[in-house]
């Protein structure tokens, strides 16, 4: 068996304008923080500027924190956070109470009320901030493209917010996967392929041996790109190279999978098995490679695999040597054997719930109802770590191993309805439009109908729909859903207000509205119950409104929502101090909701 060196660049080649501003970076820490995402294609050398960064900032005396994405899905929401404020969390007794709870409830630590996104990431700054009043703080994030999703919009949020911190967070992003990150106005550092003398020279630093003619073709075939320089040399001596036509990612997947030939079966395992798994902890791994070769797999398995340099490991963690190897083997390996990798996972991940049911449903095609439910279960848990987004995921996913038809629409409506608190018209009406494909129940189709509502694709004003959304209003009614119920006839009085559909029209709405509440409980309680008499009926109406208004002081409601919709109606009805009363309230509220994007 060949064994490979494992290439870390002493130094760099080439690089010095970047270089030069990364130290521009850590000069002006501790007066100004800052952030920088370095983006550019695999194997162009982001993360060892990245290292270099951290080394210099080490020297420089600055404290550095880092947290690297993998691509793996089934991270838990906040996972990659957790990662990175782990080594500070000592200071969170600093953070005000209500950031403090976030965090922890986020990360699992402490139980509490599902924790806002917006409060995780001011808790996030906090945290930092008071960590660096001991040092600067340099953060890293390796690949932020793979982080979980609320982690990364965290980092995004704590990113454009350093200037007068001693923080500087610098990420690299994977061209072609631009995110949140990327999306913010946080500058961005193309990083492009090294020129023609540095490529020669890192050429003829690992593969001092070619001939001129072949290393006439590597430097074309590398195209400045300085894992192809380094790669390359090898698998052209191994004959193991691809022609000119297969993108260069590929090459150099197929090129690391190469190896994997030389090795013994157990390895291949354990390779297999890590590169499915989402962390990287070497007990897990080895538990589930055993799993999947049916006989124990010790530690021993990892050296053949360390030799030829496709990873290395300590007694805790494996580290590729590089995201590629990590593709290049799932690519590998067949479809059978990728599930059968993620069924051992599932097994070997006892006790961690989430995880679980992830590395399950990756090891499935069609359907498979126990799956199904762990993965509806698991939504349970992203919401109450503060993850709308994860949550309609497990959702969507668990959709996809439902047989039941009627069981999948009312999985795909729940995370519909999840998608509509966060605003996202363009989900909900993907997964709307899902559920109506299956065979749903009076009650759920009456959901899509208000689902539909909400983002109003129709004609406002349309007299014949709003007495449509009245008539499954009264269905959805006797049917005991009260959301449902409240949602459609303020679905139907918006409808009118925004151009009015006729006196008889909004007579009706109100008559149906009263109707229904004097036989139900509760319903008059509800701000939906107050404002869609408001907004149906503003002047015949108005005695009616200002009597069940009065009695509610803003400053004892703490539903944003309820905050919105008492202003609407107080504006409806032409009261501006209440209108105002409300709405400012409500903003308070809305801003430490997850619309972190907004603010
Ligand atoms: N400036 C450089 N000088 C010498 N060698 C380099 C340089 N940059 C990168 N390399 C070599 O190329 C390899 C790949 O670089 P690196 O891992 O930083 O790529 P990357 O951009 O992070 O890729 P990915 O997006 O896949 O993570 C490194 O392991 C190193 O051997
Ligand atoms: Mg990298």
């Amino acid at each position: 068996m060949t064994t490979i060196e494992v290439p870390r660049p002493a130094t760099l080649v080439g690089r010095d304008s970047e270089i030069a501003r990364l130290k521009d970076v850590l000069r002006a820490l501790p007066d100004a923080g800052s952030a920088l995402v370095l983006l550019g294609d695999a194997g162009i050398g982001k993360s060892c500027l990245l290292e270099e960064l951290a080394n210099l900032a080490r020297q420089a005396g600055a404290r550095v924190l880092d947290v690297a994405g993998i691509e793996p899905e089934a991270q838990l929401p906040f996972a990659g956070l957790l990662q990175l404020l782990g080594p500070v969390l000592n200071h969170v007794d600093a953070l005000p109470q209500s950031q403090r709870r976030a965090l922890l409830a986020a990360f699992e630590i402490e139980a509490g009320p599902a924790p806002q996104p917006f409060l995780v990431a001011l808790a996030a700054l906090g945290l930092l901030t008071e960590a660096a009043a001991v040092a600067p703080i340099v953060v890293v994030v390796d690949d932020a493209q793979w982080l979980d999703g609320p982690t990364h919009d965290a980092l995004a949020f704590v990113a454009r917010r350093l200037e007068r911190t001693p923080i500087a967070l610098v990420a690299t992003v994977r061209a072609g996967h631009e995110g949140p990150l990327t999306r913010s106005d946080v500058p961005v550092q193309l990083l492009g392929a090294l020129d023609d003398a540095a490529s020669r020279q890192v050429l003829s630093r690992h593969a001092a041996d070619l001939n001129r003619a072949d290393r006439i073709r590597i430097l074309a075939e590398a195209e400045g790109n300085p894992l192809a320089l380094v790669e390359l040399p090898a698998a052209w001596r191994a004959r193991a190279i691809d022609d000119g036509f297969v993108p260069l990612n590929t090459r150099l997947e197929r090129a690391f999978a190469a190896r994997l030939h030389e090795l013994p079966a157990a390895t291949r395992d354990v390779l297999l098995v890590a590169a499915a798994d989402d962390e990287d902890a070497v007990a897990e791994i080895l538990a589930g490679a055993g799993l999947l070769a049916g006989r124990p797999v010790g530690v021993e398995a990892l050296e053949p695999a360390s030799a030829v340099g496709l990873l290395s490991y300590d007694a805790r963690r494996i580290s590729f040597r590089h995201p590629l190897v990590r593709s290049g083997i799932l690519q590998a390996e067949t479809m059978m054997r990728r599930q059968q990798a993620h069924a051992a996972l599932g097994d070997a991940l006892d006790g961690h719930a989430y995880r679980r049911s992830w590395h399950r449903a990756q090891a499935i095609v069609g359907v498979d109802d126990e799956v199904a439910d762990a993965l509806e279960e698991s939504h349970t848990i992203a919401l109450r770590r503060g993850s709308v987004t994860s949550a309609i995921r497990a959702l969507e996913r668990s959709a996809q191993l439902t047989s039941d038809s009627a069981r999948r629409g009312r999985r795909l409506l729940l995370a519909a309805e999840h998608a509509f608190g966060l605003g996202r018209a363009d989900i909900v009406d993907r997964l709307v439009t899902a559920a109506e494909k299956d065979d749903l129940s009076d009650l759920d189709r009456a959901r899509t109908e208000w689902l539909r509502e909400i983002f109003n694709d129709g004609i406002p004003g349309d007299a014949a729909r709003i007495r449509e959304l009245c008539a499954i209003a009264q269905q959805s009614a006797s049917a005991g859903d009260r959301d449902l119920t409240l949602n459609l006839l303020l679905g139907a009085a918006l409808r009118t207000w925004w151009a009015d559909a006729g006196a008889d029209v909004r007579a009706h709405i109100v008559e149906v509205t009263e109707r229904i509440a004097a036989q139900q409980a509760g319903y008059d309680k509800d701000p939906r119950f107050v404002t869609t008499l408001g907004v149906a009926e503003a002047v015949l109406a108005a005695g009616r409104v200002t009597e069940l208004l009065s009695p509610i002081a803003a400053e004892a409601v703490t539903d944003p929502d309820a905050l919105r919709l008492y202003g609407m109606v107080a504006h409806a009805i032409g009261d501006p101090v209440r209108t105002c009363d409300f709405l400012g309230r409500a903003e308070t509220r809305l801003r430490e909701q997850g619309r972190l994007g907004l603010l």
